[in-house]
């Protein structure tokens, strides 16, 4: 266990929304006693209440965190989402508070990717109509229309964290892969840049989407392209659900166009479970519908309980911003034999020549400093000579424009 000139126990540390207890074990292993569980989310009003003295905050995608909530929150120095995104927090807000805000976003890409590989197989193969006329005691053995994926083409639209991934899984079952990206992508293994769209729609067998929810990409899949796709072809939206035009892709499975689909996400979907929901691909033959659970996996849970919780506790000890959204991202190791201290302030000229003029009037040696800034703020972290650290911190409160200051050790 590390020491830090802060005593551990007097960090306050609180959790909403049924975090992982991998998190909360984590930090009581590095000495952080002080962990409070709050199952829900909570509303504006209970969470300013809560906050208070509240140090780091770990959250999933409901709790909304909002100004007043971060203007109540007078300690806080990080928030964790304990998620994908990080929508739920007015980072703007943030950033002006100078509070630190990490994600977990690449814990669930091997989840998503792995799935679009096992339904493409279910699809190809036409295991869901033969799985559902075997439940209701009818045999269909057939081989008719089952064709196994070796050798056939992947075109991947969106060749991002999942789609790269998605890429080297098809290759490694003997497919082959022709993408497309709006932006330059390195292929991995043999996969294949297309020119454009329009050549992976026409040229592959399964097409599988893998890109964000933008204006751009708002119906990317409609009427009008559908045409383009070779006959009998397989469509996969694992993405988001503006994705696609479902009612173009449902008239196109009645006419035979398209031979099956695996739809995860939908242009609306219910807020809870058991919440009844509409879409027109119910009912038609080999179309798998899941209830958006592409990245929902025990292991993704996990990965996003431990990444989370590594860059809180790396930032509370070291500094360390890597992955932040807010404040500018820093790394770097600690300096034996001296303290270091960090300095959160506004970004505007003159900031780091009054810090070094502060110190050094008092004689204060500087070990190490490294600086990084945004639009906004400005993010030093000082390893400054042992003896004189607590003056350097008190020193450092005075600079015009701080925000923060606050010594780790
Ligand atoms: P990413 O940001 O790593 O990759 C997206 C890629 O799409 C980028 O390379 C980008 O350049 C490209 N792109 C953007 N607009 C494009 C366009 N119009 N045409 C072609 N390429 C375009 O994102 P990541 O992590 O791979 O996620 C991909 C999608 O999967 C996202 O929409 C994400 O929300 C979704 N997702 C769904 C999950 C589920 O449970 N079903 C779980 C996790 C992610």
């Amino acid at each position: 266990m590390s020491k830090t000139s802060y005593p551990k126990e007097r960090i306050n540390i609180l959790f909403l929304e049924n975090i992982s207890d991998k998190a909360v074990q984590y930090f009581k292993q590095q000495g952080y006693a002080n962990v409070k569980k709050i199952a829900g989310a909570l509303s504006e009003e209970e969470l300013v209440k809560e906050v208070k003295d509240v140090h780091l905050l770990g959250i999933r995608s409901k709790t909304q965190i909002t100004p007043k909530v971060l203007e109540a929150a007078k300690k806080l120095q990080a928030i964790g989402c304990f998620c994908i995104g990080v929508n739920q927090v007015d980072l703007k807000a943030a950033t002006k508070k100078g509070v630190v805000v990490f994600n977990a976003p690449y814990s669930n890409t091997r989840s998503v990717a792995e799935l679009v590989i096992g339904i493409s197989v279910m699809l190809i193969r036409k295991i869901v109509d033969k799985n559902i006329a075997a439940h209701k005691g009818i045999w269909m053995k057939d081989a008719k229309g089952s064709y196994e994926l070796r050798g056939k083409t992947m075109g991947i639209i969106g060749y991002g964290n999942i789609g790269s991934q998605v890429s080297v899984l098809c290759e490694a079952l003997g497919m082959k892969v022709l993408f497309y990206d709006t932006e330059t992508k390195l292929p991995l293994g043999n996969a294949v840049a297309a020119k454009n769209m329009k050549e992976v729609l026409s040229n592959s067998d399964i097409i599988s989407l893998h890109v964000p929810e933008t204006a751009q990409t708002k119906n990317l899949i409609n009427r009008n392209n559908i045409k383009l796709f070779k006959k009998g072809s397989i469509l996969l939206n694992y993405a988001r659900g503006e994705v696609v035009d479902l009612k173009a892709l449902s008239e196109a499975i009645k006419e035979g166009v398209i031979a099956g689909a695996g739809i995860d996400v939908y242009p609306w979907e219910p807020e809870k479970n058991g919440d009844h929901f509409d879409t027109p691909l119910q009912g038609l033959p080999n179309v798998i519908l899941t209830p958006h659970i592409g990245g929902s996996t025990e292991e993704a849970q996990q990965n996003i309980g431990e990444d989370v919780s590594v860059k809180l506790f790396q930032y509370l000890e070291r500094g360390i911003t890597n992955g932040s959204h807010t404040v500018p991202a820093i790394g770097l190791p600690p300096v034996d034999g001296a303290h270091r201290i960090l300095h959160i302030h506004k970004n505007v000229p003159g900031v780091l020549s009054a810090i070094n003029t502060a110190l050094s009037k008092n004689n204060i040696n500087i070990v190490g400093q490294y600086l990084k800034t945004n639009e906004e703020i400005g993010y030093v972290v000082l390893d400054v000579d042992k003896k004189l650290s607590k003056r350097a911190a008190e020193l450092l409160k005075e600079v015009k424009e701080t925000i923060k200051v606050r010594m780790l050790y």
